[in-house]
């Protein structure tokens, strides 16, 4: 089986998961890369406002195309509740390209929910499975069993 894992991350902790997704799984990994700053202060707050606006951003060329994978796992972080926008910008550019997908997120506590059902609505099918891990899980490496059911 052909896999994908195609993450957005600001910090690296969503990266952290993704690349022992893809170590886990042997997939190929592709790191989504706004062409919008997103660093520092001034990115933060801009983050928030494009997230909850959920702004289509231009993004850096791809690597691999969605529609050559049986499966693509699909990381994000939560900003201001939902997924943060370039993730929704990257599924928006493929869109009804995507076969089988799983989402994980990443997020200080709160707003799980609205970014999957978010992802799910762009996507525009349910995963197969979910993953949402605290930043703090994920800098502690404190999802080992979680993460084997999730790729399994
Ligand atoms: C603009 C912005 C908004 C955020 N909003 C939330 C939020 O609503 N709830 C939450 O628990 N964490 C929120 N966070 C924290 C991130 O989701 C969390 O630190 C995440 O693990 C960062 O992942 P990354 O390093 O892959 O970017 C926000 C972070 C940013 C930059």
């Amino acid at each position: 089986m052909s896999i994908l894992v195609a993450y957005f991350s600001r910090t690296e902790v969503t990266k952290k998961l993704a690349e022992a997704i893809a170590s886990e799984t042997g997939a190929d990994i592709e790191e989504i890369v706004s062409k919008v700053n997103y660093s520092g202060k001034i990115g933060f707050a801009r983050g928030g406002k494009d997230a909850i606006s959920e702004k289509i951003i231009d993004l850096e060329p791809l690597k691999f195309d969605v529609s050559d994978y049986d499966l693509v796992y699909l990381g994000v972080p939560v900003w201001a509740g939902k997924a943060a926008n370039p993730m929704i910008s990257y599924i928006k550019q493929n869109e009804g390209k995507f076969n089988d997908v799983k989402f994980f997120v990443t997020a200080g506590g709160t707003g799980f929910e609205g970014a999957l059902e978010q992802m799910e609505k762009y996507v525009g099918k349910a995963p197969l499975k979910t993953l949402g891990l605290t930043t703090k899980e994920v800098k502690h490496d404190e999802f080992g069993d979680r993460l084997s059911s999730f790729i399994e």
